[in-house]
Order: structure tokens, then sequence, then C-alpha cells
């Protein structure tokens, strides 16, 4: 048997500029009969909006029929104006309810006749008014590796708790907050000198990368359901 060569510990296990695992990383991105038709919910900023989007001009053979946010004068709103998408408010604070809202989202996801929806930032529970209605049609960003960290505040729980490894998941919606079956992931780790903007921004930019792909996934499930 060979002698193990000296050198090969002295090499790091991971280099720093190692930025995320991305799985499932393989195949192509799928080109449908008809492009899907996606609608988009977004409640702040809308950098995941806005990546979805560009991804809609590339390699993502769908188009954003509607955003729809909860915030008036949102960041997502903007760059919505920006882009010449259809943007739609739903105030959440002119609702008397969860499902009222849900509700409202629904009839303009109907109207827009869109086959999936993404919650691209969404800060608000949904309920099963709006799950039932695109059941396995609903997709999620969370900024944690799922099952870890669920709910608020993930990229501060992580550094809270110690991890090396966090990252980003794009999953199905379901009716429990953040448990519906992943569809992708990113592990993005966690340097010495992080804070939770530098955390913050790392993860971001791996979640501009699964969305669109989890979506361009999924999508040809929904294309084969018809
Ligand atoms: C993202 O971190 C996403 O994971 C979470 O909300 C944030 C939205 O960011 N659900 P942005 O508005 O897309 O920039």
């Amino acid at each position: 048997m060979p002698a193990l060569s000296n050198t090969s510990h002295r090499k790091p296990m991971v280099g720093q500029d190692l930025d995320a695992l991305v799985t499932p990383a393989q195949g192509d991105w799928p080109r449908y009969t008809t492009p899907l038709r996606l609608g988009v919910m977004a409640s702040g900023s809308g950098s995941n909006f806005e990546a979805l989007f560009a991804a809609t001009q590339q390699h993502l053979d769908a188009t954003i029929e509607v955003l729809v946010v909860n915030n008036p004068g949102c960041g997502a709103q903007l760059r919505a104006e920006r882009l010449g998408v259809d943007c739609i408010v739903h105030d959440h604070r002119q609702y008397t309810n969860r499902e009222d809202l849900d509700s409202a989202l629904v009839s303009t996801f109907e109207a827009a006749q869109v086959e999936g929806v993404v919650m691209a930032g969404w800060m608000r529970i949904v309920t099963p008014v709006l799950i039932g209605a695109y059941q396995g049609r609903l997709i999620n960003i969370h900024p944690s590796l799922l099952p870890s960290f669920r709910g608020l505040d993930a990229v501060g729980q992580a550094l809270k708790a110690g991890v090396r490894l966090t990252g980003c998941t794009a999953h199905i919606v379901t009716a429990e907050v953040d448990t519906g079956p992943v569809i992708a992931q990113a592990a993005v780790p966690v340097m010495d000198n992080d804070d939770h903007q530098s955390l913050s921004e790392r993860i971001h930019r791996q979640e501009h990368r699964i969305l669109p792909w989890a979506v361009a996934l999924k999508g040809r499930d929904w294309k084969a359901q018809g």
C-alpha cells in the first residue's frame, strides 16, 4: 500500500473561497410546452423577487404574471415598477383575519391564471385557504438549512447556536410553518468574523440561486399534472 503523502494534510479542508454547496446541483434548466405562469408574494426588499425575474429573462422558462405585496411602498413593489411587473397591494392591515387576506391572494392569482406561487420573503403566516388552493404549488424560501432554525430570525438563531454551516432552503409550503418537503438547499459556511449582516448577505446570494432552480424543478411536476 503506498504511503500517504504527508503533504496532503497541509491543504485546507475547506477553502475560504467556498461559497456554498448547492443540492440538487445536476440537471438542465427545463423548457416547458408553454412558459410557466407564476405568482409571487413579497413583503420586504424583494431581492429574491428580482432574482426570480432575472432568471425568467435567462434560463427559467417562466413569466411572473403578478407580484402581491402586503406592505405598500416596500422595496419589492418599487422593483416591480422598475421591472414592469404587475403589482397588487393587499395590505394585511385592511383585512380582519389571515383567511380573508389569503382569499384575496387566491382571487388575484386565479385571475392571473398562475400555475404556481412563490413566497419570496412573505412575512405573514399563510392559512389553508392559500395552501389548499395551491396544494404542492406554493414554494417558500427560508434562510436556514431546514429543519434547523425554523421561524423568525433564522440567521440570528444560527449565529447564537454557533453552527459552522447554515444556508437556505426552498421548500413546498404545508400547514405547519417551515416544515414542508424540501426542493433545494444551499449549505453556506459561517466564517469566524461573521456578523448578522455578513452572514445574511452570503445566504441571500445563495437564495437567489436556489429559488429559481427550485421553481424550475417543481414546474416540471406542475406541467405534468396539467
Ligand atoms: C429572505 O432571507 C428569505 O429567506 C426570507 O425573507 C427574506 C427576503 O429577502 N423568507 P428579500 O426581500 O427577498 O431580499
